[in-house]
């Protein structure tokens, strides 16, 4: 399948058409952005990481009957899927309380959640993604219905449900993470975008040691060794 014209350009991802209406290709870059883009950076093979724990992480999923807009890994930086009406509503999933969960409401970093916390964002750039309760995402017409927010609250619940034991069998805490979901040319709700240290936080059981996006967020350096060490774990290595 190749690639066609250039349909968006995001801070992470390249979208590109093909010959067939139905289907497009992601580049994953290797280009790091944090706070809304304020904070900017580059690693090389940071995209290739991803675009491979992504692809292991939608198999898995698919597998475990959560519908993704995953078709196939094409090359270390390409992955092709089915293309959507992306709904502009960020989903955080969060088990343990650190980030802005930490900063807005003063809950300790670290403190393990009662139950799983679910959070809507409104995926707003120019606003800089403030949060969202359902009537909001009615009134903006981000979705049409309740049942549509109640499902996205339910397939982020199934997925965490999936991945945070999936993930401690292999030493890390899935502390939070971020989905995106699309409608289909059918209408159905997909899990689209990415699932990668980029918009997930993991945490090493035993050390603490943070596996993820904050490395370039708080500067602690060895991002790359990180998510090498995420995508090796995930394939047993
Ligand atoms: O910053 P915050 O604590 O709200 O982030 C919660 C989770 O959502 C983190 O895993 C973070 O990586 C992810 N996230 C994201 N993209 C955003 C906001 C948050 O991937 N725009």
């Amino acid at each position: 399948m190749e690639k066609r014209e250039l349909l968006y350009e995001g801070k992470a991802k390249r979208l590109f058409a093909t010959d067939d209406e139905n289907l497009v290709i992601s580049e994953f870059k290797d280009d790091l952005t944090a706070f809304n883009g304020l904070k900017k950076s580059s690693e090389t093979g940071k995209g290739a990481l991803n675009n491979k724990i992504s692809t292991e992480l939608f198999k898995l999923l698919e597998n475990s009957g959560i519908k993704t807009h995953f078709v196939k890994m094409l090359d270390d930086n390409h992955m092709l899927h089915t293309k959507v009406k992306v709904i502009l509503i960020e989903v955080i999933v969060r088990n343990i309380a650190t980030g802005s969960l930490s900063k807005n409401l003063g809950i300790p970093d670290g403190t393990i959640l009662p139950f799983t916390l679910v959070e809507f964002d409104y995926k707003n750039d120019a606003l800089g993604d403030p949060k969202l309760n359902d009537q909001h995402a009615l009134i903006l017409g981000l979705v049409d219905y309740q049942d549509e927010l109640d499902k996205l609250r339910r397939m982020a619940r199934q997925v965490n449900d999936i991945l945070k034991p999936y993930f401690a069998e292999k030493g890390l805490n899935l502390v939070d993470f971020k989905l995106e979901f699309g409608k289909d040319k059918d209408g159905n709700i997909i899990l689209i975008d990415e699932i990668s240290p980029d918009n997930c936080r993991f945490w090493d059981i035993k050390s603490g040691e943070k596996m993820d996006k904050d490395r370039f967020r708080q500067g602690l350096g060895g991002l790359k060794v990180a998510y090498e060490q995420v995508l090796n774990r995930i394939l047993g290595k």
